[in-house]
């Protein structure tokens, strides 16, 4: 398997072989992370991460990953840089491209990931844009097949907006790679037709099924993994908050969706998370519209089925995986 040099913008790019390899060296790099061993085989090397959004989880996952592989990072925050401002994307990427050997991107549209990508001359990643969060799927894959054993057959719901980055990725990693993929949610917040097609092409390859449905019950019947986000993304106005708890909360994953889904289903989360009033968003909003959690309850995220600190740390060891093959350190 040779990636060196490829960019990482959306699974869609990817062979079901090739996203399996990348899965299988991020678990030989937990491995060796996890027993002490160096892995700092691109010494000498610096990569820029330029994040028009704020970040805790990708961040720290490439800042960490980057200095394991014995690289230098460059952090660009959303204010701290010219990008848009005062230089178009072509020009920046045409500049980083002189001096980092790849360019991890977080922000809006899928367009500017491809503008950089085709500018620059290096391997481009993709952080987060408003359509894909390719390198989340990564880590979700691993966490299940860790947990499970196994992705083909899993059965995974997906509850809530499912026509954002989150819901959009899962059903393209899902439906590749042979898990049955369900939006369970206001039919308002289904993901795009175009999409469901195209991913129903794939499943075919894989033997997925894509199911997409308002029923709670038949939506989370017998489920593997139950997995949520928040239901109003970065960048996102003010003024969708209302309309979201309206039609979203009966999509909210409770105990009773758990026990619904049966003994053996586990919670995901790509995190942060409204599952409490600790933070300041969460405070400011809660007391606006009078509740306590969003799309998880507590309950849920506290307890053992609940997997999402071993999905945010899986983040880092399948970034690693994505920098090293795309840049040929394996
Ligand atoms: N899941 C995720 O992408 O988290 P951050 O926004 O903290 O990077
Ligand atoms: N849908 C969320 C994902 C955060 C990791 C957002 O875009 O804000």
């Amino acid at each position: 398997m040779d990636l060196k040099g490829r960019s990482f913008l959306t699974l869609k790019d990817f062979t079901p072989q090739e996203i399996i390899y990348l899965i299988d060296l991020a678990a030989e790099y937990k491995e060796k992370k996890k027993r002490g061993i160096p892995h700092d085989t691109l010494r000498g090397k610096n990569i820029a991460l330029i994040f028009e959004k704020t970040s805790t989880r990708t961040r720290c996952s490439f800042e960490v990953a980057a200095h394991d592989l014995g690289m230098g990072t460059t952090y660009l925050d959303p204010t701290g840089s010219q990008i848009g401002k005062k230089e178009s994307i072509a020009d920046t990427a045409r500049v980083l491209g002189r001096m980092y050997e790849g360019i991890e991107y977080r922000g809006f549209e899928q367009t500017i990931v491809e503008e950089l990508a085709k500018y620059a001359g290096v391997p481009v990643w993709n952080g987060l844009t408003n359509e894909y969060h390719p390198t989340q799927m990564l880590a979700d894959m691993l966490t299940i097949r860790e947990h499970f054993g196994h992705l083909e057959g899993i059965k995974l719901t997906y509850m809530g907006d499912a026509r954002y980055n989150m819901g959009n990725s899962l059903m393209i990693a899902c439906s590749k790679l042979g898990l049955d993929f369900t939006a369970c949610t206001n039919k308002e917040y289904f993901p795009d037709a175009a999409l469901v097609a195209q991913c129903r092409e794939y499943a075919e390859q894989s033997g997925a099924m894509i199911t997409l449905t308002e029923e709670t019950q038949a939506g989370t019947k017998g489920a593997d993994v139950i997995y949520t986000d928040v239901w109003v993304s970065m960048g996102e106005p003010d003024e969708v908050w209302a309309e979201r708890i309206e039609k979203l909360s009966p999509y909210k994953v409770t105990k009773a969706v758990m026990d619904n889904a049966g003994e053996k289903a586990v919670f995901l989360h790509c995190l942060p998370a409204f599952h409490d009033l600790k933070t300041k968003i969460g405070k400011e909003q809660g007391g606006k519209y009078n509740f306590t959690d969003l799309e998880v309850t507590d309950e849920v995220f506290e307890s053992e089925r609940s997997l999402v600190f071993d999905e945010a740390e899986n983040r880092m060891h399948t970034i690693k995986a994505v920098i090293a093959a795309t840049l040929g350190a394996v």
